[in-house]
């Protein structure tokens, strides 16, 4: 079911799955103010969804997920409309980090610049073999700048961040899972039935404690282990507030009765 009508994003929801497509492919999904703008608003409206559990996000046509932030907009920018721009993807891509749902990114090619920081992102990423990472700014004459530097090297350790920052260099789908920018490389016919597939597996989980899980996480690597594991503790005490705690334990010792 189609939910809402943008220019450059195409959202269907079905039960407590999202499908997010950025719709841009005759250039590449490049991000343009306008369709940061549009996600923007997709993801508040998807957060206010009490039912949804989990969203896909992926990229339209055969070639890109994400070629990045639109270099011809970006092109004659005053530095204080570059801070603007860059605030504005960094709001966007925050909103998806923190967001109470779980964010699955399927990467149908190319991940490059703002792509690859919209993939670093989300929580999880599933690749394809004609999947291409990389952040190529430094060519361009820019940093990265919707969080290539923090969530990067976060992610696969300051070492391989600063050889893909300082090069620009592109890698493919296998060397992106070996060094752990993806979870998993599926083949390009099945992304989205894997990113399902994988959805599927989150959400027959409670969806109380999936919430509580990705924000225990998230906070303890801002935070650091004490304040994490202070986050953790508070977490599991509130699990034993909801009634799905009760009735899944219950089962469980049903089940072995
Ligand atoms: N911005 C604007 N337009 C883009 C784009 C981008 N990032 N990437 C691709 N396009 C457009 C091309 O200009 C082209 O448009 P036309 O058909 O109108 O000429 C169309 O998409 C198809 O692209 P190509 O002809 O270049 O396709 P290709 O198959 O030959 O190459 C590619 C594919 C290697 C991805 C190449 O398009 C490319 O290198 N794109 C730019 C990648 C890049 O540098 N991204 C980083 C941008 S900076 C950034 O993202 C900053 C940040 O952190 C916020």
């Amino acid at each position: 079911m189609v939910i809402l009508d943008y220019k450059y994003l195409e959202l269907d929801k079905e039960g407590k799955l999202a499908i997010l497509k950025i719709n841009r492919p005759e250039a590449l999904n490049a991000l343009n103010k306008e369709l940061l703008k549009e996600l923007r608003e997709a993801l508040e409206f998807l957060e206010e969804d009490n039912e949804l559990m989990v969203l896909i996000i992926t990229g339209a046509g055969e070639k890109a997920f994400v070629a990045g932030a639109d270099i011809g907009e970006m092109k004659g920018m005053s530095p204080l409309e570059a801070r603007e721009f860059a605030k504005l993807g960094n709001s966007v891509f925050s909103l998806i980090e923190k967001s109470n749902k779980v964010v699955i990114a399927a990467v149908n090619g190319y991940a490059l610049g703002g792509g690859n920081e919209l993939a670093l992102a989300c929580d999880i990423r599933l690749a394809t073999q004609k999947s291409r990472f990389g952040q190529p700014e430094v060519g361009l004459g820019i940093t990265a700048g919707f969080g290539g530097t923090q969530r990067l090297t976060k992610l696969v350790g300051a070492g391989r961040a600063k050889e893909l920052l300082l090069t620009g260099e592109l890698i493919g789908a296998e060397e992106a899972f070996r060094i752990g920018l993806v979870n998993k490389v599926v083949s390009g016919d099945q992304l989205l039935e894997e990113a399902r597939k994988l959805a599927e597996r989150i959400i027959k989980n409670d969806p109380l404690a999936v919430k509580l899980t990705k924000s225990a996480v998230n906070f303890g690597l801002e935070e650091g282990i004490e304040q994490g594991l202070f986050f953790e503790t508070n977490s599991f005490a509130l699990c034993f507030s909801s009634e799905g705690q009760r009735r899944r334990m219950e089962a469980f010792l049903e089940k072995n009765k």
